[in-house]
């Protein structure tokens, strides 16, 4: 099965709505003028809630080729919940994917890999498509090696999930995560292909088969050929690197 690589941009909080139409247009621009052939390489771009809706217009009007998706859902699908976003909102602005379980909300926002479950399934009651980030911390990586805790976690997340739900999933080590120091193709390599492992045993093997894993962590436009060389690595998931038009262009434009 050819999987078509996928480049997502997880801006986290940062680039408000004029920023974002900013940054977008950019964007756009940049890759047209490199001719950039949309088809070979899918780009999704993660923007804060308060971003969906401009980006989504945009992405509209200007018939720009970028998937859009949320950074994180409710749970629920409505009701009294004060701060929440619900799936069936993300799903009437026409996103597309939606990031659950990255470690910022493991981490600062306490979600157990049960919560992750719940919102996976949130996502998919809404025909979103979740990306679903699981990774080791530094800790977990000196106690029980890379693989262990994202295998666990992932086992979780898929626990009801249909033989042919559409998700994605995107092995981020911790340790990775903004800090400079990204995991060697071959570590990447390793748990991504015991992470479609883990996808088959769940869902089958038509879905690991389809199914992209990506990997985040440090991604850049110099390191970002050497993971798409690994087999099981189906692109990455980006961020910082994603908040800088012609870095993030550079990233999409990789030559394995
Ligand atoms: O969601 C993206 C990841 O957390 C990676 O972030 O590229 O800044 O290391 P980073």
């Amino acid at each position: 099965v050819a999987r078509t690589p996928f480049i997502a941009g997880n801006w986290k909080m940062n680039l408000d709505h004029l920023q974002a139409v900013a940054f977008v247009q950019k964007l756009h621009w940049t890759l047209k003028e490199a001719k950039h052939d949309a088809g070979t390489v899918e780009v999704a771009v993660f923007p804060p809630f308060t971003d969906l809706r401009t980006v989504q217009t945009l992405i509209d009007a200007d018939k720009i080729p970028f998937g859009l998706g949320a950074q994180d859902l409710s749970t629920h699908d409505s009701g009294a919940y004060t701060g929440e976003i619900s799936g069936q909102f993300l799903a009437k602005l026409d996103a597309r994917y939606v990031i659950i379980g990255h470690s910022e909300r493991r981490q600062y926002h306490a979600e157990s890999d049960e919560i992750v479950a719940q919102k996976v399934q949130a996502a998919l009651r809404h025909g979103l498509i979740p990306v679903i980030c699981v990774g080791e911390t530094a800790e977990d990586l000196e106690e029980f090696g890379a693989s262990a805790v994202p295998v666990g976690q992932l086992q979780t997340a898929l626990a009801g999930v249909p033989a042919d739900a559409d998700i994605v999933v995107a092995y981020e080590p911790v340790w990775a995560i903004g800090s400079g120091q990204a995991a060697t193709p071959d570590q990447a390599q390793e748990v991504c292909a015991k992470l479609r492992e883990v996808v088959g045993s769940a869902l089958g093997p038509d879905a690991a088969a389809r199914t992209r894993v990506l990997y985040g962590g440090s991604v850049k436009s110099g390191n970002i050929a050497s993971f798409m060389r690994e087999p099981d690595v189906d692109g990455a998931l980006v961020g910082g690197a994603s908040l800088v038009v012609d870095e993030f262009a550079a990233i999409v434009r990789f030559q394995k």
